[in-house]
């Protein structure tokens, strides 16, 4: 959307934390994108950027190859904040002197503010913070200031206001500097002086008009999987267009239990959105049959996935456009025609969902959330009425609970899982525990074990419950389930479903492991 608001870009030299950097811009209620360090002055001017982040990165400034912005970004005009590499190289690249430091520096310091106005300014003069550098700045250029420090380190803050240049040595951007949210917002309301206009309200004020011009009379078809992408990306294009909006639900056979109902029930009834329910889980497991491979599950799943979507849709005639629920992390790549940011992660495993559907298909698409993080699609799923208990849901897997029966997936044993994992859940819900985990769920597993119930001798089948913690999925731990619950989870388990007299807890983290079991 562009310039219809102040626009602040980060520019990425290789930092864990340039998401969440633009993340915390936007908190401010400011637009945020995040582009490749060597975007051009002439783009940055062409889209009217009001202010700069340089983020930080594993490099060092001195060294050969160092990532280096356009040779004219520092004297361009436009303010400039740096972060940790950001902040040595503004200090090299304009004269100064950037070392190794004689120890490297990680986690909490006291910072010690020398000059309480621009990025300080309301602020108080110590305040905690976060640095992680092994490099740090021994003199400054010309024109140049500090404006804080801590023990280990002289130069924590600098800046030339006439210049509207400011670096900082520490990571405002993460909770461990509780006042970071304060010192970004002096930058970009300070220093910038840009004003908070990107909120829920206005962008769905945008995007409905956006989506009225853009399809007019025509009709959209939506793939919808329950979650709170599409969910939400249907809540937003039902409130644009109403009955052009035509939404298909594929249950493959692999949902929680009752969850096919509930969404059912929830379009049709709540939203009165158009909805097509299509039930092809008896295709799904006839093409399962026989199928233990989990690379090769996803595989067939996806593909029966597209196939089902394409004879279903033809079905419904000349439909121009199909909605998508794609967000910004899986556009950034390409936020900048020709360029790439960050690393191409190594495949670990081939990931399905529903938005992608292939581009021969000749829809074209509508994607009203591709600038957006999850937090925001949260909110925005909130104001336009979707209900909390799919917001504040934990991760679901594209392949559903076909990838948590380990071995052969039959109509059989995703019942007795659907029944297991609505007790695990169930529990972790009365134990108020299912927000604070990042996913919690059962696992069946191939093999089956001795037991003794009553005076009989069992031999049935093993289940595993997994309850991680994590912030993105990328890490994860294994959550520290009390005893107490895992017990009553075990018990009901045992006693309430047949096939099973086994209960296990994976107490791995990941890595090595992963989340999900395959
Ligand atoms: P792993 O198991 O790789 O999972 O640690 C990381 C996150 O991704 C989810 N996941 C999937 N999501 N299709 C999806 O849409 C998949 O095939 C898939 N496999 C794993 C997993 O639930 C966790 O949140």
């Amino acid at each position: 959307m562009p310039n219809q608001h102040d626009l602040i870009v980060v520019l990425d030299f290789g930092a864990q934390y340039s998401l969440l950097i633009a993340r915390r811009v936007r908190e401010c209620n400011v637009f945020c994108e995040v582009f490749p360090h060597d975007v051009s002055v002439e783009e940055l001017k062409k889209r009217e950027v009001k202010g700069i982040i340089l983020s930080g990165g594993p490099a060092s400034v001195y060294e050969d190859g160092a990532p280096k912005p356009d040779p004219k970004l520092l004297t361009c005009g436009i303010p400039i904040l740096g972060i940790c590499y950001g902040l040595q190289l503004i200090a090299k690249e304009l004269g100064g002197e950037v070392k190794q430091g004689k120890k490297r520096e990680y986690g909490k310091a006291d910072l010690i503010i020398d000059d309480q106005s621009n990025l300080f300014a309301g602020l108080d003069n110590q305040l905690q913070c976060w640095m992680s550098h092994g490099d740090t700045v021994i003199s400054l250029p010309e024109g140049f200031k500090q404006l804080a420090h801590t023990d280990n380190t002289k130069f924590a803050a600098i800046g030339s206001p006439d210049k509207k240049i400011f670096g900082v040595q520490f990571h405002p951007e993460v909770v461990h500097t509780p006042k970071g949210i304060e010192i970004i917002k002096n930058f970009v309301y300070v220093v910038c002086g840009v004003k908070p206009t990107w909120t829920t309200k206005n962008f769905i004020e945008e995007q409905v008009n956006l989506i009225r011009t853009k399809v007019g009379q025509e009709k959209v078809l939506l793939a919808l999987s329950g979650g709170v992408d599409s969910t939400t990306v249907a809540a937003l294009l039902h409130k644009s267009i109403g009955d052009q909006l035509i939404c298909m639900f594929i249950d493959q056979g692999f949902m929680r239990k009752n969850e096919a109902k509930k969404i059912e029930s929830l379009f049709l009834s709540k939203f009165k959105i158009n909805f097509i329910h299509i039930n092809a889980a008896a295709k799904f497991f006839s093409q399962l049959k026989g199928v233990t491979d989990p690379e090769q599950k996803r595989k067939i799943i996806g593909e029966n996935f597209i196939r089902t979507f394409e004879i279903e849709a033809k079905k419904l005639g000349d439909i121009p456009y199909l909605g998508q629920g794609t967000l910004y992390p899986d556009v950034i790549e390409s936020a900048v025609p020709g360029t790439t940011i960050g690393k191409v992660a190594k495949k670990i495993k081939t990931h399905h969902n529903v938005g992608g559907l292939p581009e021969k298909m000749g829809f074209k698409l509508i994607e009203p959330l591709r600038l957006l993080f999850k937090d925001e699609v949260k909110t925005l799923g909130l104001e336009l009425g979707v209900p909390k208990e799919i917001i504040s849901r934990q991760p679901f897997p594209g392949p559903g609970l076909a990838i948590r029966i380990i071995g052969e997936v039959t109509e059989k044993r995703v019942k007795i899982l659907q029944e297991v994992d609505d007790i695990v859940v169930g529990e972790i819900k009365i134990a108020g525990l299912y927000k604070k985990v990042w996913q919690s769920f059962a696992v069946l597993l191939p093999i089956r074990t001795v037991g003794v119930m009553g005076d009989k001798r069992t031999y049935l089948n093993t289940v595993a419950i997994r309850a991680v913690t994590s912030s993105d999925a990328m890490t994860a731990d294994w959550a520290r389930l009390p005893y107490d619950l895992l017990e009553k989870i075990s018990n009901r388990i045992v006693n309430e479903i047949p096939e099973v007299n086994r209960v296990v807890y994976d107490i791995s983290s990941k890595p090595p492991s992963t989340i999900e079991w395959e």
